[in-house]
């Protein structure tokens, strides 16, 4: 075991530090910017089906599910095509509505996800195409879809998910991009910058990852507290949600991932000099609303930590700590940003003395309903 950890004191460590590599293959032979190449092989008989689908339906548990949350976005923005995102536990039983002109991705890393499987036959039986994104090649899944591109990322094996999630966002960050080229809502130019966005990728989260002592110091400082609380807006709101899980998996704290401009309607009830609320204010679309809510935290004494755009200066002001993660396309910014929310977990879950990679009542896969 200790050389399958290869050196790394938890597998979760070594995953999240392997994700510069896990991009990479994911990317690697199907992505070619200079090149303007874009091959997903899975797709190549199904992308009639695809590119004339009139919805497409994300179903997936768990990290999974917020990958697709994250995918909605990517197609909506470059494909204009309507998504439904749905927990297959929910889809399964709810008589849903759709047919043969519905293109439905189930998205797992085992591959195993027993939910996710009786959505994918029930979505069969409707007459839907089913497309599979999986990391564990031939597993059920994988081999219950029509189709299917796999992440890539190596074998995953803390319970928490981490190289799988940013796997499978980068897997529909190429669907997405293919989409919106092949429908037309894409034109050529920005689709080759994208390219070349999505390409830069693995070297900034390398970067990002040299964050990781600055984490350690935020961690020791927050390993107490009883509850978090994680905001963002667009891009970064399944974000927030991931990065919440990612804490209450691992070391057993209440946390909350909400988007952002919701707080009001709930969350900042909680909010007094005990609660650590961690902003994912990176300088996109929405930065100067994300800001507004900062404001709002800070002006009831919240203890602010927030992931920003390397060089923000505005954030800094009002934050009592900032991580500052390299500058990329909004649409990207989610396989960055994750990656701090990801250490701090790890390392406030040490700090705790929990069993990191294999927290209480957890499963790495779940077979059973
Ligand atoms: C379990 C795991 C999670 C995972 C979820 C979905 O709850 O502990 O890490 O996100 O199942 O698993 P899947 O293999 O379908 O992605």
């Amino acid at each position: 075991e200790a050389i399958e950890k290869g050196g790394y004191e938890h597998f979760m460590l070594k995953e999240i530090n392997e994700q510069p590599r896990s991009i990479a293959d994911c990317m690697r032979g199907r992505l070619d910017s200079r090149a303007g190449r874009l091959i997903l092989g899975g797709l190549r008989d199904y992308m009639n089906k695809f590119q004339n689908a009139d919805r497409i339906i994300i179903t997936a548990c768990g990290t999974s599910w917020h990958a697709g949350l994250v995918a909605e976005y990517l197609f909506e923005e470059f494909a204009r095509v309507p998504v439904e995102v749905e927990y297959a536990s929910e889809f399964r039983y709810r008589n849903p509505v759709i047919n043969s002109r519905d293109f439905v991705i189930a998205i797992s890393q085992s591959g195993e996800t027993a939910d996710t499987l009786a959505a994918i036959e029930l979505a069969k039986q409707k007459g839907a195409t089913i497309f599979g994104v999986c990391n564990v090649v031939g597993s059920s899944i994988a081999r219950s879809t029509h189709a299917g591109s796999y992440t890539h990322a190596g074998p995953e094996i803390g319970v928490a998910s981490t190289k799988a999630f940013t796997a499978q966002i980068s897997v529909l960050s190429m669907m997405a991009l293919m989409l919106g080229y092949q429908r037309g809502t894409l034109p050529e130019s920005k689709y080759m910058e994208l390219l070349s966005e999505l390409e830069a990728i693995p070297a900034k989260v390398e970067k990002a990852l040299k964050l990781n002592e600055q984490i350690e110091r935020i961690a020791a400082q927050y390993k107490d507290a009883r509850n978090f609380l994680y905001l963002g807006r667009g891009y970064n709101f399944p974000v927030a949600l991931e990065g919440a899980l990612k804490l209450k998996e691992i070391s057993y704290i209440h946390a909350e991932g909400y988007p952002a401009a919701e707080m009001k309607h709930g969350p900042i009830a909680l909010i007094d000099e005990e609660m650590p609320v961690v902003f994912i204010a990176t300088q996109d679309s929405s930065y100067e609303k994300v800001v507004s809510n900062i404001q709002e935290v800070k002006a009831r004494k919240g203890k602010i930590i927030a992931v920003v755009t390397e060089g923000d200066q505005s954030v800094k002001k009002m934050a009592d700590h900032v991580i500052e993660i390299p500058r990329a396309h909004e649409a990207f910014v989610p396989l960055i940003s994750v990656v701090p929310l990801q250490q701090l977990s790890y390392h406030i879950a040490v700090m705790r003395g929990c069993n990191v990679d294999q927290p209480r009542n957890l499963a790495k896969s779940v077979t059973v309903e």
